[in-house]
């Protein structure tokens, strides 16, 4: 693996520095235990670089983002909108990974204040959490709230951000300044190479087997796209399974990024009716809709979505090309598809909902832990491991 061929080139003084670089970590972050910012923000020493205990550059499992964020396992409970809910989150975290809030999903759907909300992930685990900071700035009222979110994510101690669409150059600058780590969505070198220009220190790179919005590329040539920018890849999408795990970590990702394998667990407060959805799907049932948010969204194909097609109607598409209409088109699916997912989470009908999963259906089969899927990932890495090291 790329990171482990650069820190075996030389000593130890030597390994550090290229590992910070090979991290994106710059001077003005190491300068963040400096104690006057540590207090302004409230950061307490259990929480800082993400949150973490100091975690070794030389555990099996140890990898750049591990190193970067302070956690165990490299691997990424994703942000869902409907499905993240606070003991979810929790738990990914709690079994060594790090779970990722999704502030839409916590206040609006699972009806948190969203200080408190935090506050109840922290009394669930002590270990490192994120924040995905969607920041596509159309609206100003929404751009104010998460504005807020960060700062309030900040002042809880939470050092890990997921920045999606928009310039991150904002979040990087809040961020950094007490010492954290902000990786973007990308799906493609040219939104990889904004995401740099805003400052990001890597990049989660979306494939075309990811549940949400999926991308276009395989987590193959993905890699081979980006890993040229020279700073830590997260790969996510289509991980099922542990062997999909490690795979994906021996092309020489970072981490891995996963969001429907967590949803079919006793944590996710979807209904059983979803979560059976996605244990007895196969790859062939999962198709895009545009009907959703108007851009292609990876869902299951139940009767719902037959009867309704998943071509975008003649007037959305009409109004998505006008350079006036377009915006008032986004803002109408955005605020549809919030109601529209909210109320599927929990419906057990199947019978008028939007199920989003990905295409690791395939090699989901039950209802698990979440902190149980955790470990046996981690332990499939740490057995390829040692095993490629003999
Ligand atoms: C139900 C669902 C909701 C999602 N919501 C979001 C979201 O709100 N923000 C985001 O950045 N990604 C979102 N994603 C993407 C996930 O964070 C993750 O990248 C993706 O699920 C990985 O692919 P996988 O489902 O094959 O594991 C969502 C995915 C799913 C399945």
């Amino acid at each position: 693996m790329w990171w482990r061929a650069r820190s075996s080139r030389g000593g130890s003084a030597r390994c550090d520095d290229e590992r910070r670089k090979a991290c994106g970590v710059d001077e003005r972050r190491e300068a963040y235990d400096d104690d006057e910012r540590r207090k302004a923000y409230g950061v307490d020493e259990r929480r800082e670089a993400g949150g973490g205990k100091a975690v070794s550059a030389n555990s099996p499992l140890s990898t750049p983002f591990t190193t970067q964020v302070g956690i165990e396992v490299p691997l990424i409970c994703g942000p869902m909108y409907p499905c993240s809910n606070p003991e979810l989150v929790a738990a990914v975290s709690e079994a060594g990974g790090i779970g990722i809030v999704q502030p839409i999903s916590l206040t609006y759907v699972h009806g948190h204040e969203y200080r408190e909300g935090l506050r109840l992930i922290k009394r669930l685990t002590s270990k490192p959490i994120g924040f995905n900071a969607l920041i596509e700035a159309s609206s100003k009222l929404y751009l104010d709230r998460m504005i807020k979110w960060v700062d309030i994510s900040l002042e809880e101690g939470v050092r890990f951000f997921i920045t999606s669409l928009g310039n991150p150059k904002w979040v990087c600058e809040k961020v950094h300044a007490v010492g954290g780590v902000v990786y973007h969505d990308v799906t493609e070198k040219k939104w990889a190479q904004k995401g740099l220009d805003g400052g990001v220190d890597g990049l989660i790179a979306v494939n075309n087997r990811a549940g949400g919005h999926a991308g276009r590329l395989s987590p193959r040539e993905l890699f081979d796209e980006l890993a040229p920018l020279g700073v830590p890849l997260v790969s996510a999408g289509g991980v099922g399974t542990a062997s999909e795990f490690v795979d994906q970590l021996a092309i020489g990702y970072a981490a891995v990024q996963l969001g429907t394998r967590f949803i079919a667990t006793n944590e996710c407060k979807a209904s059983d009716a979803y979560k059976s959805a996605i244990v007895e799907s196969d790859e062939a049932d999962i198709t895009l809709t545009e009907r959703l948010t108007g851009l292609p969204v990876s869902v299951i194909n139940n009767d719902y979505i037959r009867r309704l097609g998943t071509k975008a109607g003649p007037f959305a598409r009409w109004m998505l090309k006008g350079h006036r209409t377009k915006h008032w088109m986004r803002t109408w699916y955005a605020l549809n598809s919030l109601r529209r997912l909210k109320a599927g989470l929990t419906k057990d009908s199947g019978a008028g909902e939007y199920w989003q999963a990905g295409k690791s259906v395939a090699g989901i089969h039950g209802v698990r832990p979440a902190g149980e899927i955790v470990r046996e990932f981690a332990e499939a890495y740490a057995l390829r491991s040692r095993s490629s090291v003999r």
